[in-house]
């Protein structure tokens, strides 16, 4: 699975399960810190959703300055320019307009591109917005990151069409419970489709991985985890996906470290070991 790193540009993973609620936005925001802080990388994360969870992850209290100063954010990306802002009409589309820093350390940064609430509106407009925009602009803007990960929104649409056409890989949550691989043939189909159309491109999975689990045996993992795992590594193996070994259990401390407290993790302390697998497993 390893892929050259450097020269060719960024590694780019779009975080992706067409269900709702399976960690992907809590996994993009610690995923990017981790290769921040701990893997010495150059990042960059991209709010592809409109709900902006992981905005909100990365920003914590700066989100709302962001929204009141009518910051550049990914409804420019899309819409392909700046609006004037009080003089010399549209502006080019920079990333300095439409990236906000999270972390910096000696040449390296975590920079995000956020998302705004009416990043919805470009769905609702008669003009479909080009789905190959996402994957132009950072091909010339972004060659110098290590590392870019896309968190997509739960529903297929042509943003989540640009989230392929920007990704080398697709990295796919899913909770073990009832209905967990209901998104899975949704998901195969929508990929299936995307290498039909773009035959150029290559585009893997780069695996699933297990989040909010209960622990194995005692009275908290149960019955359901069991039929839910079982349900989860047939699908995979239907597909050809990789599950990842180290699942993330369920913690109080993932929606505490999201809101940018990090007293005391808890369990969410063991997302650390996912994310070394995940990132030896790409070679990155
Ligand atoms: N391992 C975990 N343990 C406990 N809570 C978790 C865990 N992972 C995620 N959560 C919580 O579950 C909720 C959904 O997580 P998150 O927003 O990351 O999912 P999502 O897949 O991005 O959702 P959406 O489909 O709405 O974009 C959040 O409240 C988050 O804090
Ligand atoms: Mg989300």
């Amino acid at each position: 699975m390893a892929k050259a790193v450097g020269k060719s540009g960024p590694i780019t993973v779009c975080v992706i399960n067409l269900k709702g609620g399976v960690g992907k936005s809590t996994i993009t925001a610690l995923l990017s810190r981790y290769a921040f802080n701990t893997r010495g990388k150059d990042v960059l994360a991209i709010d592809l959703d409109p709900q902006a969870n992981l905005s909100q992850g990365l920003m914590h209290q700066t989100y709302s300055t962001f929204l009141s100063q009518k910051g550049g954010s990914i409804v420019e990306v899309f819409a392909d320019y700046m609006p004037p802002q009080g003089g010399g009409g549209p502006q080019p589309l920079t990333a300095e307009a439409v990236t906000e820093l999270i972390l910096e350390k000696d040449e390296r940064r975590l920079d995000l591109i956020p998302s705004r609430f009416d990043f919805s509106d470009a769905l609702t407009n008669a003009v479909r917005p080009d789905p190959r925009i996402l994957a132009k602009f950072l091909s010339k803007n972004f060659k110098s990151k290590d590392l870019i990960l896309i968190d997509c929104s739960p529903t297929e649409s042509v943003f989540t069409t640009a989230a392929y056409h920007a990704s080398d890989y697709v990295l796919i949550p899913v909770k073990p419970e009832f209905f967990a691989t209901i998104g899975f043939p949704l998901l195969a189909e929508s990929l299936a489709n995307f290498r039909r159309n773009n035959k150029g491109h290559a585009i893997d999975v780069a695996g699933v991985v297990i989040n909010n689990a209960f622990y194995d045996g005692g009275n908290d993992g149960g019955p359901e985890k069991g039929r839910a795992m079982r349900a989860i590594t047939q699908e995979c193996a239907n597909n050809g996906w990789h599950i990842f070994s180290k699942q993330m259990y369920h913690s109080r401390g993932y929606p505490k470290l999201m809101r940018g407290d990090y007293s005391y993790p808890g369990d969410a302390a063991l997302f650390w070991t996912f994310a070394s697998e995940f990132f030896d497993h790409l070679g990155l």
